[in-house]
This record gives structure tokens, C-alpha cells and sequence, in this order.
């Protein structure tokens, strides 16, 4: 049986630096089930934290150095106090970046060593970078590497979590390069056992919403191919989303329009021919799927996950229409799923163009469903892909060791 990442990453420290580590923190990964690229629009996402996890241990040293070794990607030794960027898109980005961003906030008191493993899919379209952002955040938190800037008693603990979500986007955004919105880190802070996650991510109110009984399963299936969150597609859908942002600005004046939330469907369909012709697909996709996220809240609040699945697969064809983050290899993990038993619905996972579809299947039908549609897909495009069949999972923690 595989070793679990926290026990890979409490024998990495100890092979690494020859001493026993004093926290141990994880994080898991995400799945988003409704509201693909809504966020950084100020729209809805529907997420769960699911049972993958990255993994730190490690502990404070009185040098000035942040010394950490991945079982992935290799070793990194950084100042802390002008942690440098290192490469575009490398995994150091996303380290350096955690103790820069915290750092900002309220001062590094040390230096630190620490090991990482995981076993979130990489580059995948479950947030294997968000995770390593909190599970790395948490053991700088808990050990004191970073001090705590709002002490223990100011804050409800889901506002601590959301001012740490936010400078963990803050990292994502500046210190790495992707204008990604909130939806990882949240989900990876807030996630808990048995429930989605709705957030609103204009106003930040977010709603905890029970995904069944019994849940059903949360079948991830992997293409295997893979992207690079930072090779500029995403920042390009961005950019597309923000010149109706724009159109509207400059018709309203610019305070009316915050967000391309607070464009409706109706004000697409007025201005359509005035918009630009690639924008305003990818405005009809965000717009259409913060209906769809409203629209499967509500399903889940009645327990319909018939309802639910169908909005999944509507997301999945906007995405794959409109917004064009979809891939061969993605639609036809769908189509392979849509012939499996036990199916309820399915969509891409996150960014989207490679990586994982996400599909809700009746438990009962888990595993008849993970062999039909590795054979589906196999059939169809001569590969196989890798199918993990997932739980909903709690957000990142620590715990003291020894
Ligand atoms: C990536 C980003 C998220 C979100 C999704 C798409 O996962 O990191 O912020 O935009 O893509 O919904």
C-alpha cells in the first residue's frame, strides 16, 4: 500500500536533515463542480476539498535561510527575509512565494527547513499548487516561523482562514504571475468532510452546502496531459473576459461596472454586436455558469443530485463552447463517462485544456464506473487514463510532533 504523503514527508525531513521535524501540516486538493472561471469575474464557484493531499514537515531555525526539499521537484535554499522568484512557473515560485506574502504581512522571525511530498496530481486542475500554498502557510503559522499578524482572539477562525486564502491568492497573483482568483485557496482552507463549499467571490460570503446522503462518489479522471498554469492561457481568458468588463465601463461610466458579474445576460445580448466576437463568448460562458452555480446550491440544498449532474454537464459544454478551455482528450473523458454506469454528471476540472474531469457517480456505482470509463477512453484514444476515486476531505491543519 502507498505510503501516505505525511508519512513520506516526515522520513524525507529526517533523511534530509538528520533530525526529527516539529510539525507536520497538510493540505488537500479541490475540485471545482460548478463555476469554471467565475471567480477572478467576481462570480459563484461550487468547490470540494477532496482526499489528496500535500504534505510539510518541518521545523524553525534560527538561520535567515529557508532550506526545503520536495520528493517531486527537488531542493530549494532561499533567504527569507528577499526570497527571490527563481524560474517562471517553477514549484520554488510557489514556495518563495508563501514566506514573501505572509512575510509581507507580518514579519519572518526565522528560518526554517522543511520537506514536501504529496500525492495531488500535478498541473492536473486540482489545485496540487494551492495545496502546497497551505499546507506550507499552516506549518509556517503554527511553528512561528511567521508570526501570527492578527493574535489569536481577534479574528473568528473563518476569518483568519479567509485573510490567509487571501494572501495566499496575493502570492499566486504577484509573486508567481497567474491572475487566478480566489477559488483554490479557499477550498483548501475551508473544505470539510461530507459538504461543498458555495463562495460568493464579490461580496466573499460563502455557504457550506451538504452534498448528499449518502455523498456521492467524486470520480477524478486524468487525461494525463498536462499544462502549465503559468503558459499564458489563462492569464489570455482573463484579458478576454475583461474587454466587455471594459465595453461596459465605457458605456455606464466606470464605477458601474466592478466585476463582468455585474454585467447580466440581458446587457450580453443588448450589446452583442458591439462586443468584441471572442470576449463576449467567454462572457456568455461566465455568465451563464453563475446561473448554473446558483442553480446547483439550490439543487443540493434539496438533496437532487440528478439536477446537479445535469448542470455539471452544461458546464462542461460551455466551457468546451464558449469559454474553449476544453481539450480532446477532456471531451472525451466526458463522453466516456456519459456511457458509464452510475454517472451523474461531469465537467473538466479548473483551468481547464488538460489535466482532470471531475464527475459526481452514485456510490453504489464507483467502481463499475471507473472501469468502464478507463475503457471507454482507452478505446477512444488509445490511452488509459488514471481514475481516483475521491472523498470529500477537511481543509489544511497542523499538528505539534514529539
Ligand atoms: C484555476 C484557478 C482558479 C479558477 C479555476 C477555474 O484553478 O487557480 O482561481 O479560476 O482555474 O475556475
Amino acid at each position: 500500500m502507498a505510503r501516505t504523503p505525511e508519512l513520506q514527508a516526515v522520513e524525507l525531513f529526517r533523511e534530509t536533515f538528520g533530525a526529527a521535524p516539529e510539525f507536520l501540516a497538510r493540505a488537500p486538493g479541490r475540485v471545482e463542480l460548478l463555476g469554471n472561471h467565475t471567480d477572478y469575474n467576481g462570480g459563484f464557484v461550487l468547490a470540494v476539498a477532496i482526499d489528496r493531499y500535500s504534505a510539510v514537515a518541518g521545523r524553525s531555525v534560527s538561520s535567515r535561510r529557508g532550506r526545503v526539499r520536495s520528493s517531486a521537484f527537488g531542493d530549494d535554499n532561499f533567504s527569507v527575509d528577499d526570497p527571490e522568484r527563481g524560474a517562471s512557473g517553477s514549484w520554488e515560485r510557489y514556495v518563495r512565494g508563501v514566506v514573501w506574502s505572509l512575510g509581507e504581512r507580518s514579519g519572518v522571525r526565522a528560518g526554517f527547513e522543511a520537506a514536501l511530498a504529496g500525492n495531488v496530481p500535478l498541473g492536473a486542475g486540482l489545485s496540487s499548487s494551492a495545496s502546497l500554498q497551505a499546507s506550507l502557510a499552516t506549518f509556517l503559522l503554527a511553528s512561528g516561523v511567521i508570526a501570527d499578524p492578527d493574535g489569536p482572539d481577534s479574528l473568528s477562525a473563518d476569518e483568519t482562514r479567509m485573510v490567509l486564502a487571501r494572501s495566499l491568492q496575493r502570492s499566486e497573483n504577484e509573486f508567481v504571475g497567474v491572475a487566478s482568483g480566489l477559488l483554490d485557496q479557499f477550498t483548501v482552507l475551508f473544505g470539510r468532510t461530507g459538504e461543498s463549499l458555495m463562495l460568493d467571490c464579490r461580496s466573499l460570503a460563502f455557504e457550506r452546502l451538504p452534498l448528499g446522503h449518502p455523498p456521492p462518489a467524486i470520480v477524478v479522471c486524468d487525461s494525463k496531459t498536462s499544462r502549465r498554469l503559468a503558459d499564458g492561457m489563462y492569464n489570455r481568458r482573463r484579458a478576454e473576459c475583461e474587454t466587455v468588463v471594459a465595453h461596459f465601463r465605457r458605456l455606464r461610466g466606470p464605477e458601474s461596472v466592478g466585476w463582468l458579474r455585474d454585467v447580466s445576460l440581458d446587457d450580453l445580448a443588448a450589446e452583442w454586436d458591439a462586443l468584441d466576437p471572442v470576449g463576449r463568448l467567454r462572457a456568455r460562458h461566465v455568465l451563464t455558469e453563475n446561473l448554473r452555480v446558483l442553480d446547483g446550491a439550490a439543487a443540493l440544498r434539496l438533496g437532487d443530485l440528478a439536477t446537479f449532474g445535469r448542470l455539471m454537464n452544461a458546464s462542461h459544454a460551455s466551457s468546451r463552447d464558449d469559454f474553449a478551455n476544453s481539450s480532446p482528450a477532456l471531451d472525451a473523458l466526458i463522453e466516456s463517462a456519459e456511457r458509464s454506469p452510475g454517472f451523474l454528471g461531469g465537467k473538466l476540472s479548473g483551468a481547464g485544456w488538460a489535466g482532470c474531469t471531475v464527475n459526481l457517480v452514485s456510490i453504489d456505482s464507483a467502481d463499475a464506473f471507473a472501469s468502464s470509463v478507463s475503457s471507454a477512453f482507452s478505446r477512444l484514444t488509445g490511452t488509459t487514463p488514471d481514475v481516483h476515486v475521491c472523498r470529500s476531505a477537511d481543509g489544511a491543519g497542523v499538528m505539534p510532533l514529539g
